[in-house]
């Protein structure tokens, strides 16, 4: 008899909570929504708020909150949230440290209690904490992804929309790099039902959504207090729906590079393959001059964050 996937959510707050939410009236299969013991009572109270949407929108999943591990036995997905988000007028690399921390010790334990799942982690910064989840479980590289590129791109696609007036479902954008200001949305590949973008809007209107959507996190911090959940969240579920239904979707995602675009041993935001497999193939592609430049760049950062964490961490090294 066929069974139902199990995505296990680790972090009840903001992301986690919406994750759990998309994951279930997606209805892609079983969630576990796990949190520290001093927060278990969050993560039972919204399993049970969650759970009880199931008659009103027509999924059947179990959705259960916990903080013990042992529940998270046999998922297919983990989704890794677990962490500070940022306040404003913090950037997401001074969250490392505390951060640090808590995907570490929490990846140790999805190594014990999931060690056939795939780990898409979300906790900031993005592309060191995919690094440290990546170290501290053990895990083959294929089997740790982190979520950017899948809320990056959207905002960009977002945003054209806006400006041409027309469908989100219609823009086809592409966006490499790091999950960070230097992130490299690409117009060149950028295209509206196949319209090349640069076609539609002037370069002054195309840039201001470039600009945007580097900085769009920081946006939603300004203004909320807190970083944004319901798009990070969506991509983040995206990603498992990939996975649990062996999609082979190509999603811009963090994804361990050896050798791809001129980068080796470490996870930067690129499109690749997503399956049951987890990241089954990067799509590498002959970038321009100025892109390959500014995709150097955004890598480069992210080498020097993962120096930061092994610095701090020599054991991550
Ligand atoms: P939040 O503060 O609402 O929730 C974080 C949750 O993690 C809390 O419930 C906390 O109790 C829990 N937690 C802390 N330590 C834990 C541990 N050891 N084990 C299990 N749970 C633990 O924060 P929010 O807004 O949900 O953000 C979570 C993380 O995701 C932050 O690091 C944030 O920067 C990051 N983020 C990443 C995005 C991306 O695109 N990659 C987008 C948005 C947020
Ligand atoms: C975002 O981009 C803060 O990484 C988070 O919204």
């Amino acid at each position: 008899m066929p069974r139902r996937a199990k995505i296990s959510v680790i972090g009840a707050g903001n992301v986690g909570a919406t994750c759990a939410h998309w994951a279930a009236s997606k209805e892609l299969g079983d969630v576990v929504l796990v949190d520290i013991p001093d927060r278990v009572g969050v993560a039972q109270g919204k399993a049970i708020d969650l759970a009880c949407c199931g008659p009103i929108e027509g999924f059947d999943a179990s959705v259960i909150g916990t903080s013990d591990y042992k529940d998270i036995a046999g998922s297919d997905v983990v989704i890794l949230t677990a962490g500070l988000p940022r306040k404003p007028g913090m950037s997401r690399d001074d969250l490392i440290e505390t951060n640090v921390k808590i995907v570490r010790s929490v990846s140790e334990k999805i190594a014990e209690y999931a060690p056939d799942s795939v780990i898409i982690v979300v906790s900031n910064p993005l592309d060191a904490m995919v690094f440290t989840a990546w170290k501290a479980s053990g895990f083959e590289h294929s089997k740790v992804v982190g979520q950017a590129g899948a809320l990056d791109v959207a905002r960009f696609s977002t945003f054209i929309a806006w400006e041409i007036g027309c469908s989100v479902e219609d823009v086809q954008a592409l966006l490499l790099g790091g999950h960070g200001d230097d992130m490299v949305p690409l117009v060149r590949l950028t295209s509206v039902h196949g319209v090349p973008v640069s076609d539609l809007l002037s370069a002054e209107k195309i840039q201001a959504c470039v600009d945007r959507a580097k900085v769009g996190g920081g946006e939603i911090v300004k203004l909320m207090g807190t970083s944004a959940y319901y798009a990070p969240a969506s991509g983040s579920v995206q990603m498992a729906e990939a996975i649990v239904k062996d999609k082979k979707r190509i999603i811009p995602c963090a994804a361990y590079l050896s050798g791809q675009f001129g980068v080796d041993g470490y996870f930067v935001g690129v499109p690749a393959v997503l399956g049951a497999g987890g990241v089954e193939k990067v799509i590498e592609f002959k970038m321009a001059e100025d892109e390959q430049n500014l995709f150097n760049e955004s890598a480069q950062h992210v080498m020097d964050l993962v120096a930061t964490v092994q610095k701090m961490f020599p054991d991550l090294a």
